[in-house]
């Protein structure tokens, strides 16, 4: 049977020039270069330039995704953005990036989802390529979370740092097997209860403020192994895959321990899992671009492997996407 799929066939990452390291930040706060490294895996972390916003961000990350699809700004119909770190209230940065980018009138909107806003956006561009409704998405997960940081706040301040990366998908024809190019199956979850451990302490209809990033991390920590876990099982089975096939892992960046310990549970060989979080600490919704456009530079992942993407965030959210590049 001929299905229509949604297949990535570009991805790229930008990381802006500054690199601020774990020691660079115990000059501001009382920390030391061991206890991150020991407990979140993290040695260093990018800052964007005082002038750089998201949206520049996301532009370099879209031109390189663009170039290795084959395709240029004129091709695409469908930009989302991914991202909590917004250059304006309104418009969306995904308006914003259309415009710098040059793309002609289309659809453009941004999704909200925190760390998990990757695999969200990614589910949503599905629900367009994959009915006919776009010949070229932009999916793009960009963030600039230093601005977001309370740099008092030793808890969360030596956690994030700021980035973007980016994929284009493109309809595909497959024969509705798990050997199609495309993604083939998601769970997203919310669970709005536990909004208290994960947020951001402003917006626009309540202080009028930005507001600053607030985490009772351990906690989070306890909701992450198995909620993940959960959500990488119900994909996998949407998709009609064993984890066991998966040929690349590639989760968002936010702890090592999280990251391994989900890999262990789920019986994934550490050498298939994609980690960038020593050099890019947590970039929430741009972690996973990221380190796959990273994981294709390098080599490791190549066109026709079954890829596992998760992630978890604020509100809170998490999810799952098992996709055949
Ligand atoms: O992407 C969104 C999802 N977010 C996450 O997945 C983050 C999940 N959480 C985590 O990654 C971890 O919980 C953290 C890395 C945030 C913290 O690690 P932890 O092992 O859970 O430590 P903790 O919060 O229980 O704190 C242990 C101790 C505390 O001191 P006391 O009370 O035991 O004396 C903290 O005050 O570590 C202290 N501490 C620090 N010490 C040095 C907290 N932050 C720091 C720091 N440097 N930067």
């Amino acid at each position: 049977m001929s299905v229509l799929r949604s297949v990535v066939t570009g991805v790229g990452g930008y990381l802006p020039e500054t690199i601020v390291t774990n020691d660079d930040l115990a000059k501001i706060v009382d920390t030391t270069d061991e206890w991150v490294r020991e407990r979140t895996g993290i040695r260093r972390r990018h800052r964007a330039a005082e002038d750089q916003a998201v949206s520049d961000l996301a532009v370099e990350a879209a031109k390189r995704a663009l170039a290795a699809a084959g395709r240029t700004p004129a091709d695409v119909d469908l930009i989302i953005v991914a991202t909590t770190t917004a250059d304006l209230t309104f418009p969306a940065t995904a308006a914003i990036v259309q415009r710098k980018l040059g793309c002609p009138v289309g659809i453009a909107f941004d999704v909200q989802a925190v760390c998990s806003g990757f695999v969200y956006g990614l589910t949503v561009a599905d629900g367009f390529v994959g009915r006919g409704h776009s010949k070229c998405a932009l999916v793009i997960g960009a963030e600039t979370m230093t601005r977001l940081m309370d740099w008092t706040d030793r808890g969360t301040c030596v956690l994030f740092g700021d980035g973007a990366g980016a994929v284009v998908l493109e309809p595909g024809e497959g024969q509705g097997t798990t050997a199609d190019r495309g993604l083939l199956g998601f769970a997203l979850r919310c669970d709005g209860t536990k909004q208290d451990l994960l947020y951001v302490d402003g917006g626009p209809s309540t202080t009028g403020t930005v507001g600053k990033l607030r985490m009772l991390g351990n906690q989070v920590f306890k909701h992450a192994v198995v909620n993940i876990s959960e959500a990488v099982i119900a994909a996998a089975a949407q998709a009609g895959v064993p984890v066991a096939d998966i040929d690349w892992f590639i989760p968002h960046q936010a702890n090592e321990r999280i990251l391994k310990g989900v890999a262990h549970r789920l019986g994934i060989d550490e050498h298939k899992v994609i980690q960038t979080v020593a050099d890019h600490a947590n970039t929430s919704a741009a972690s996973i671009p990221l380190a796959w456009a990273e994981g294709m530079a390098d080599g490791r992942i190549k066109k026709g492997d079954l890829l596992l993407i998760e992630a978890m965030g604020g509100g809170l959210t998490w999810g799952a996407c098992v996709i055949r590049l």
